[in-house]
């Protein structure tokens, strides 16, 4: 990867046993982002780190937390926070390599895992601890058997996710923990999208936070190629098989990630493309944690070269053989497009991404490339062998989403739904019936307004009749006057 301007991590405070450390991960020169957040870090100060994915923005925190945490050991002494367990079990590696010397003790608090064990972690202290929201803020809630009074610095990863309302929105678990821990600490906020939720970010780091952000125009690492093919809505699937037989006739040792918009299509997906098959994984919010976890391991050793995923899949991840990103759907938003693509092209390497676009997503490409300040470039494909597989390829996919509807994934759904309704405390039966009853007065306000509307159109018929017959009397007269 570039190295920032030959400032080695020597001169930039980082002790030798770091520096040996690093070595083993590949991190000899500092890059951009560390160079400048490092010593801001040391110094004491809050700091927000906004620089491209891939760009080593992990060790920009973690390395100046672990040396600050040798100087003066004991825990709990930082808290990191992550949007999704798979990037909370991703840095919690990056620390336990690199604080290996100093016999570090981190923790990983994570929801779907076992709470009791967990709440044991706890209260034996350990140096870090790497949470997702939801979870840490239950422990907090429930517990008393450890507290966060102590701790000298927050971390949010991929901040401005989980202060963003999306569709998991990390608000009310954020208050939860920002309210046990204390208000002298260091604040570290790091994304590759941090901008656009700036002033939320800096009530979380009051203490005139140090800001740097890469200075580049384009959003995106030059070394990502990024494709897109305009194709009919009926023949994405098509397309899709095409892309990954030619990727695989042609480079047999990459890997791909593949992005769909939701849960259900990620599995169909996977399914009709294990029935041509494509050595395929899928990871979405719907499989089990443990099944998550496994799905990702398979992917990351190669033994799966392919893996189906929602979005829960598109920030942080660091696998470094993934060479192609296809997007299944355009995003929605940039943001979502940045960090997906952001999953390829990574330390310097090359990658390609390729986004389908239909006919409804050209405003949405447009958006993107507004956005990145970049444009994306058509991407060659071969139409007529995509015709020949097109009735074999969406006959499959059919069969998938029956196969799909007979067992009870959409039940699931529901189910979980349910069960996250517990865990925040609601019940799911009274809420169902407030729903219900709420979508009754709904009904019974949308009829009294169509009422009115008709009373109040009656009436102006008549007006106008009125109008009109005295209108025609009065002509009556004036002719008879004549
Ligand atoms: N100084 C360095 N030199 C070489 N490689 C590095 C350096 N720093 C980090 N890396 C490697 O670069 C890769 C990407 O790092 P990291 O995951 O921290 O990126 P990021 O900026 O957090 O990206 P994202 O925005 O996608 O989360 C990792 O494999 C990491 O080991
Ligand atoms: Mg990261």
């Amino acid at each position: 990867m570039a190295a920032a301007s030959g400032t080695g991590f020597q001169e930039l405070g980082i002790r030798d046993w770091l520096i040996q450390q690093s070595r083993q991960l590949g991190i000899k020169e500092p890059t951009p982002v560390q160079e400048h957040c490092i010593p801001a870090i040391l110094r004491g100060q809050d700091c927000m780190g906004c620089a491209k994915t891939g760009s080593g923005k992990t060790a920009a925190f973690v390395l100046p937390i672990l040396q600050k945490l040798s100087e003066d050991p004991y825990g709990i002494f930082c808290l990191v926070l992550s949007p999704t367990r798979e990037l909370a079990s991703q840095i919690a590696e990056q620390f336990q390599v690199l604080g290996k010397p100093i016999g570090l003790k981190d923790c990983m608090i994570v929801g779907r895992m076992d709470m009791v064990k967990q709440a044991l972690e706890l209260s034996r202290k350990p140096h870090v601890v790497i949470a997702t929201p939801g979870r840490l803020a239950d422990h907090l809630k429930s517990s008393n058997t450890f507290n966060l009074k102590k701790i000298k610095f927050l971390v949010l990863d991929e901040a401005d996710r989980l202060l963003e309302q999306g569709c998991t929105d990390f608000t009310k678990d954020l208050e939860v923990i920002l309210g046990a821990i204390p208000a002298k600490r260091q604040t570290l906020l790091f994304s590759a999208t941090l901008t656009d939720t700036l002033q939320e970010l800096k009530k979380i780091a009051m203490n005139r936070p140090f800001f740097w952000e890469s200075k580049s125009e384009v959003r995106t690492v030059d070394e990502l190629e990024q494709r897109y093919l305009l194709i009919p809505e009926r023949m994405k699937e098509a397309y899709l098989v095409h892309l990954i037989q030619k990727t695989q006739d042609e480079h047999e040792d990459w890997s791909i990630m593949i992005f769909t918009n939701t849960c259900k299509m990620c599995q169909v997906l996977n399914m009709m493309l294990r029935k041509f098959r494509f050595p395929c994984v899928a990871l979405h919010s719907m499989m089990q944690q443990k099944q998550r976890f496994a799905a990702l391991a398979k992917f990351k050793s190669s033994v799966f070269k392919i893996l189906v995923a929602t979005d829960v899949a598109a920030r942080g991840l660091d696998i470094p053989t993934v060479q192609m990103v296809i997007n299944h759907n355009t995003p929605g938003l940039p943001k979502i497009y940045i960090h997906r693509v952001g999953r390829t092209a990574r330390a310097g390497r090359h990658g390609i991404s390729i986004t389908l676009v239909t006919q409804y997503d050209i405003h949405l490409l447009h958006a993107i490339e507004e956005e990145i300040k970049s444009k994306l470039k058509d991407y060659p494909a071969d139409e007529k062998e995509v015709l020949r597989i097109l009735t074999h390829v969406n006959v499959t996919r059919r069969e998938c989403e029956i196969e799909l509807e007979s067992t009870d994934f959409d039940e699931k759904k529901e189910i979980n739904k349910k069960k996250q309704m517990i865990l925040e405390g609601k019940d799911p039966d009274l809420e169902e019936k407030r729903k219900s009853e709420l979508a009754k007065i709904k009904k019974e306000k949308r009829k009294f307004k169509e009422r009115i509307q008709e009373t109040l159109e009656k009436q102006k018929e008549a007006q106008l009749k009125h109008k009109l017959l005295k209108r025609r009397r009065k002509e009556k007269e004036a002719a008879k006057g004549e």
